[in-house]
C-alpha cells in the first residue's frame, strides 16, 4: 500500500488560527499575509478560526466571542476576501470534531507525547492539562483532512503538527486499505516564518509574552508601533551587506527579516540597500514601513468590529460553503470505517 501523494488530489489550501486573543506581527507576516497572497495566486483557499482549539486552555466565554470576531476582522483586513476564500469558525462546521474523534482512534499516545507544543503548553503540570490539549493535534489533522487539503501555510512552529497530520493520513489509509486522505504539505515560506520578540532575539514574538514591548499588535496605533521599533533591542554594530553577517546577531537578523517580509524581498536584497547603515538610521525606515503597512489593517479591523453583523453574516456563509465539502468527506469516512448511519 503506497501513501497517496498530495498530487493525486485537487490542490486545496487550508489554514487556521486560534481566536485566543490579540494578533501580532508574527501572525501577520507568518500567516495572514501569506494567506491572502495564496488566495491572490488564484488557489482554492479555506481559512478557519479554530475556536475548538482555543478552548483546550481556559477561555472566558465573552472574550472568546469577541476574539473570534476580532480574528475574522483581522483576516479580512489583511486581504482575505470572503468572495474568493472560504472563511468561517471551526465550531460552526461540526464535521471537524466528528472526524477528530475518528482520528483519536488512529493517532497513538506516543505520537502526541512527542509534540513540542504539548510539552511547552502542558509544562511540568501535564496531569492538570486538559485531555483536549493532549488531543489537539488530532483535531488539527481533522481540520485539514476533512477538506482533503493538500497545502497548509503555517509558521515554523507548526511543522511538527503537519508531520503528525501526514502520519494520521498514512495510518488511516494503511489500516483501512484505501487511498482516501492526501499527504498534506506544509508551506513554510518567506523571510518571516519565525518573527522573534523585539526584546529578546531568542524568543518567538508571541501574544502570550508578558511584555507588551516584545511584540507589535495589529491593533497598535502608529505611535506605539514606531516607539516599539525604536526601542527594539539591537547591537551597536552597523548592518552587514550580506545575510552571512547576521548569523550571530539574532536581534539584527529579526529586524532585517521583518523588513524583507514587508517588502517581499530576500534578506540579501534588503542588505544590498541598507548594509552599512547604523540602527539609528535603519529603525526609523523600518518603523515607517511597518506603520504604512499595518495602519490600514488596524483601521479596517476597527471599522469591521464597529458593527459585527457583517462579520457574522460572512462567517455563516463561509460555514455553509465549508459544509458542502466536509459533509460528503465525513460520510465517506464513516463508510470506510464501517459506521452505519452517516
Ligand atoms: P497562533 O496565534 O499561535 O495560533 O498562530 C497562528 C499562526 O501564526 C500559525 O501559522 C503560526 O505559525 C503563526 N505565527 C505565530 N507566531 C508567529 C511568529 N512569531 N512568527 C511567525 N509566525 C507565527
Ligand atoms: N495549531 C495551529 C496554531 O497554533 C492552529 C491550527 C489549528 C491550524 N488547526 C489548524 C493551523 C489547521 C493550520 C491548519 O497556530
Amino acid at each position: 500500500m503506497t501513501d497517496a501523494p498530495a498530487s493525486q488530489f485537487t490542490p486545496r489550501v487550508f489554514s487556521g488560527i486560534q481566536p485566543s486573543g490579540g494578533l501580532t506581527l508574527g501572525n501577520y507576516l507568518g500567516a495572514l499575509k501569506r494567506f491572502s497572497e495564496m488566495q491572490d495566486e488564484g488557489r482554492e483557499c479555506i481559512y478557519c478560526m479554530v475556536d475548538l482549539h482555543a478552548i483546550t486552555v481556559w477561555q472566558d466565554p465573552d472574550k472568546l466571542r469577541h476574539n473570534t470576531r476580532e480574528l475574522a476582522a483581522g483576516f479580512i483586513a489583511s486581504g482575505v476576501d470572503p468572495e474568493k476564500s472560504i472563511l468561517f469558525n471551526q465550531s460552526a462546521v461540526p464535521e471537524h470534531a466528528q472526524l477528530a474523534w475518528i482520528f483519536n482512534t488512529v493517532a497513538r499516545m506516543g505520537w502526541m507525547q512527542r509534540m513540542t507544543q504539548w510539552k511547552d503548553k502542558a509544562g511540568k503540570n501535564a496531569e492538570k492539562a486538559s485531555l483536549g490539549l493532549f488531543a489537539y493535534p488530532a483535531l488539527m489533522a481533522a481540520d485539514i483532512l476533512v477538506y482533503h487539503a493538500t497545502h497548509v501555510p503555517v509558521g515554523e512552529d507548526q511543522k511538527q503538527h503537519i508531520e503528525l497530520t501526514r502520519d494520521v493520513a498514512a495510518k488511516f489509509n494503511h489500516d483501512y486499505g484505501v487511498d482516501f486522505f492526501p499527504m498534506t504539505e506544509p508551506v513554510i515560506e518567506g523571510a518571516a516564518t519565525r518573527v522573534m520578540s523585539l526584546r529578546d532575539g531568542s524568543k518567538k514574538m508571541s501574544k502570550s509574552d508578558p511584555s507588551d514591548a516584545s511584540r507589535i499588535n495589529l491593533t497598535d496605533d502608529a505611535d506605539t508601533i514606531a516607539k516599539k521599533i525604536r526601542k527594539a533591542k539591537t547591537d551597536p554594530d552597523a548592518l552587514p551587506s550580506e545575510a552571512k553577517g547576521l548569523e550571530d546577531r539574532p536581534e539584527a537578523r529579526n529586524l532585517v527579516n521583518i523588513y524583507a517580509a514587508f517588502t517581499n524581498q530576500s534578506v540579501d536584497q534588503v542588505l544590498a540597500e541598507v548594509g552599512g547603515k547604523q540602527f539609528g538610521e535603519f529603525k526609523p525606515m523600518l518603523a515607517d514601513l511597518a506603520v504604512a503597512k499595518l495602519s490600514p489593517i488596524s483601521t479596517e479591523m476597527a471599522r469591521l468590529l464597529n458593527d459585527t453583523t457583517e462579520i457574522d453574516r460572512v462567517l455563516a456563509r463561509g460555514a455553509a460553503q465549508a459544509r458542502e465539502i466536509t459533509v460528503p468527506i465525513l460520510k465517506k469516512t464513516y463508510e470506510i470505517v464501517g459506521l452505519v448511519g452517516a
